[in-house]
C-alpha cells in the first residue's frame, strides 16, 4: 500500500504463469513532471542510506533519475510486497552498480530500473523470477547509434528506415539492455553476446524477442508514443495478453492525458 498522503506512482500487476505457479511481477513509472513534488517529499520516501546517496549527487539531471528511479522502485515494491512505508525499502547499488534491496520482507525480491529524461520505472518480482526493464525515446540520432551496435544477423533483420523501423530498432536495443541488467553485466558486454535471435511484432506497437545466447530469456517491448518499453522475463512464464498496449499506454502516457492523474 502506497502511503495515501503522497502522490500515488501509476503500477501495472502483470500475473506470470509457469505451469500451475503464478508469479507476480509490478511495474511502476514515476514522471519527471513530478519531480518537484518528489523532491520536498523525499524525506518521506527515501532511507537514510537513500538520503545520503541523493545529497552527494550534484547534477540536477541525476539526482532527478536517482530519486524517481527509488520512487517508482518503491512503489512497485509496496504495491507488490504489501508493506506501508516506503522508507522501509531502501534501495542500494551492488558492485555492478546494480539495484539491491533491502526491506523488512521475508522474500528475496529481484528489481530492475530504468530512467529516461521523463520517466522512471521499475519491475519488482521475486528473485526465483528474475526480470529486467529498459525505456528508451525514439529518436533518429538514437537509432543511428543502435544501428552500429547490431550484430549481422540483427542488421539483416532491420533494413529499413520507416518511422516503425525506427521504433522497433529502438525496441530492440531496450531488449538486450533488458536483457543486460537481468545478467548484471550491463552493456559492458560484447553486443555479440546479448544478440537477438529472433525478434517479431505480435500486433500494433508490440514486439517479442528471443535470444541468441540466452534461450531461456524472452523479450516483450512496447511502444507508447515516442517511447518504448522492454521487459526481459523467463522465456517459459507466460504473460496473459502481452499484445495489449492498453495498458502500457495507461502506465505510460503523460499525467494530463489519463483521468485521475
Ligand atoms: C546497466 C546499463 C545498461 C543501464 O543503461 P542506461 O540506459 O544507461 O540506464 P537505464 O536508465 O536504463 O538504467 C539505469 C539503471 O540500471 C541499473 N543498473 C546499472 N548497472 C546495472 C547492472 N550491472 N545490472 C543490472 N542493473 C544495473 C541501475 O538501477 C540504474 O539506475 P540507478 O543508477 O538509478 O540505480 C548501463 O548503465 C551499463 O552498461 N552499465 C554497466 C555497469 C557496469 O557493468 N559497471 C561495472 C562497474 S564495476
Amino acid at each position: 500500500m502506497w502511503p495515501a498522503l503522497l502522490p500515488q506512482p501509476r503500477t501495472l500487476q502483470l500475473p506470470l504463469h509457469r505451469g500451475e505457479i503464478r508469479w507476480d511481477a509490478t511495474v511502476a513509472v514515476a514522471q519527471a513532471a513530478q519531480f518537484a513534488v518528489w523532491e520536498t517529499q523525499s524525506a518521506n520516501v527515501l532511507g537514510a542510506s537513500e538520503i545520503q546517496a541523493l545529497s552527494a549527487l550534484q547534477f540536477p539531471r541525476r539526482r532527478q533519475s536517482y530519486l524517481l528511479g527509488r520512487v517508482a522502485a518503491k512503489a512497485a515494491l509496496l504495491h507488490g510486497f504489501k508493506a506501508a512505508d516506503p522508507r522501509e525499502v531502501e534501495i542500494r547499488r551492488g558492485v555492478f552498480e546494480q539495484p539491491v534491496v533491502y526491506h523488512p520482507f521475508r522474500t528475496p525480491i529481484s528489481l530492475s530500473l530504468t530512467h529516461t529524461d521523463r520517466t522512471a520505472a521499475a519491475v519488482v518480482t521475486a528473485e526465483e523470477h528474475p526480470m529486467g526493464i529498459d525505456l528508451e525515446e525514439v529518436e533518429i540520432a538514437r537509432v543511428e547509434i543502435i544501428r552500429t551496435t547490431l550484430t549481422a544477423q540483427e542488421r539483416n533483420h532491420f533494413p529499413g528506415t520507416s518511422a516503425e523501423t525506427l521504433a522497433e530498432i529502438t525496441a530492440a536495443w531496450t531488449a538486450k539492455e533488458a536483457l543486460s541488467k537481468v545478467l548484471k553485466c550491463g552493456m559492458m558486454t560484447p553486443m555479440e553476446i546479448l544478440e537477438l535471435a529472433t525478434f517479431r511484432p505480435l500486433g500494433p506497437a508490440v514486439w517479442e524477442g528471443t535470444f541468441s545466447h540466452f534461450g531461456q530469456y524472452r523479450s516483450y517491448s512496447w511502444q507508447v508514443g515516442d517511447q518504448v518499453l522492454s521487459l526481459v522475463l523467463p522465456k517459459n512464464s507466460t504473460l496473459a495478453a502481452p499484445a495489449d498496449v492498453t495498458p502500457w499506454i495507461q502506465l505510460l502516457s503523460p499525467l494530463a492525458e489519463t483521468a485521475g492523474a
